[in-house]
């Protein structure tokens, strides 16, 4: 049932080609240049015109969220909010009509995402759920949806969830974006495109996996870990630092990268490893230089680059590459050698990788 790898986790990361192949099959026709999902199309009004959208997860999913969020204000120009779950509902949050509430879950069945939206609902906001479990309790609450047809992810720490989540909200971002014309069809076009090379370029990464084990053995003793990115990157670095937590059990954490200075850069020296998510975007240079300031404090930095990257590759102690894309898309492709480098450190400390101590699959208590 494991498909011939030794862990769930590892099996789900390395299916991600065909998982993201299968979200967006039937949806995106790249040689036609459209997307079609009913869920969307038979809300387009009351989508294109929402007032405000606010994502409502928890962990893995809200990172999704987080991502989401830098994409639809990007493309769609309609203010996001990104709200935990369990915070959202016991704030007597401000609910007003034209409120879109967009629920992200791979099980659909989290206590406090559940109830979060059940509010929400009752105060009108149009739920849509973005949920892997299909028939799972959010997915039937939500007024309209996505699946994000993953299918069973058994792994504790979700990874092939997470990329068809961002799939998912790719494409009703771009689907709102080019219906309210904020942006055009030669970007809507290019990024359709973009998308739909996402699960070859993915499978290029996961070629990579032995090189990515050998950085697991050499960081494997490291008692904490800084994950830095910035822009689109920036959930990603979060999303990076909780798997290592949940897999490994080495305290990491992520921030932007330039809120390294407003106090995180006081716990570099010459043992912690500091990951830069760095892929080619509007903000390289400036993720450059932070990762010098690292170098200047004797701190090790380890990067995911764009392939060719000569720049980085030259301050960082050792890098995982990615193939070149347009940076919105970009995450899709950097979480992958994340994913690798925690279940190869929890592998590499003789860890049960695919059931972490404390943690379970679905959170359906508070
Ligand atoms: C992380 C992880 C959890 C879940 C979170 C939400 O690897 O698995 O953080 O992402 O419990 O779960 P869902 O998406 O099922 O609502």
């Amino acid at each position: 049932e494991k498909g011939g790898f030794d862990h769930f986790m590892l099996k789900e990361i390395f299916e991600q080609p065909t998982t993201i192949f299968d979200c967006l099959r039937g949806r995106l026709d790249a040689s036609a240049g459209t997307i079609r999902m009913s869920g969307v199309d038979d809300n387009l009004d009351m989508l294109t015109n929402a007032r405000r959208i606010i994502m409502v997860a928890c962990g893995t999913s809200w990172h999704a969220g987080l991502v989401a969020e830098y994409v639809f204000e990007e493309l769609c120009r309609i203010p996001v909010e990104v709200e935990y779950a369990s915070e959202f509902r016991y704030r007597n949050p401000v609910i007003q009509t034209g409120d879109v509430i967009i629920a992200i879950s791979q099980s659909g069945e989290t206590a406090d995402t559940l109830v979060a939206i059940d509010k929400a609902k009752e105060q009108g906001a149009f739920i849509f759920g973005v949920v892997n479990v299909v028939g799972s309790s959010i997915a039937r609450v939500s007024h309209a949806g996505a699946h994000t047809h993953a299918g069973p992810e058994i792994g504790v720490a979700s990874t092939k969830a997470f990329t068809a989540q961002l799939a998912v909200l790719y494409m009703i971002a771009l689907k709102l974006g080019y219906a309210k014309g904020t942006i055009g069809m030669e970007r809507y076009t290019h990024l359709i495109n973009e998308l739909h090379m996402v699960p070859e370029k993915v499978a290029t990464v996961l070629e990579s996996s032995s090189r990515i084990k050998e950085l697991a053995e050499k960081y494997k003793d490291s008692t904490d870990f800084l994950y830095l990115g910035r822009g689109f990157n920036f959930p990603v670095a979060l999303e990076g630092a909780l798997k290592l937590k949940e897999i490994s059990y080495i305290h990491a954490e992520g921030y932007p990268a330039a809120e390294m200075k407003h106090g995180p850069i006081a716990l570099v020296e010459e043992t912690l490893p500091v990951v830069f998510v760095a892929t080619k975007d509007a903000y390289h240079e400036k993720l450059v230089s932070n990762a010098q300031e690292i170098k200047a404090r004797r701190g090790k930095v380890v990067a995911v680059i764009t392939e060719d990257d000569p720049v980085f590759t030259e301050i960082a102690d050792d890098t995982m590459s990615v193939p070149a894309a347009d940076e919105l898309i970009a995450p899709m492709l950097g979480v992958i050698p994340l994913q690798l480098l925690a279940y190869y450190i929890g592998l590499a400390k003789g860890l049960d990788v695919d059931k972490p101590r404390n943690l379970a699959k679905s959170v359906t208590v508070e």
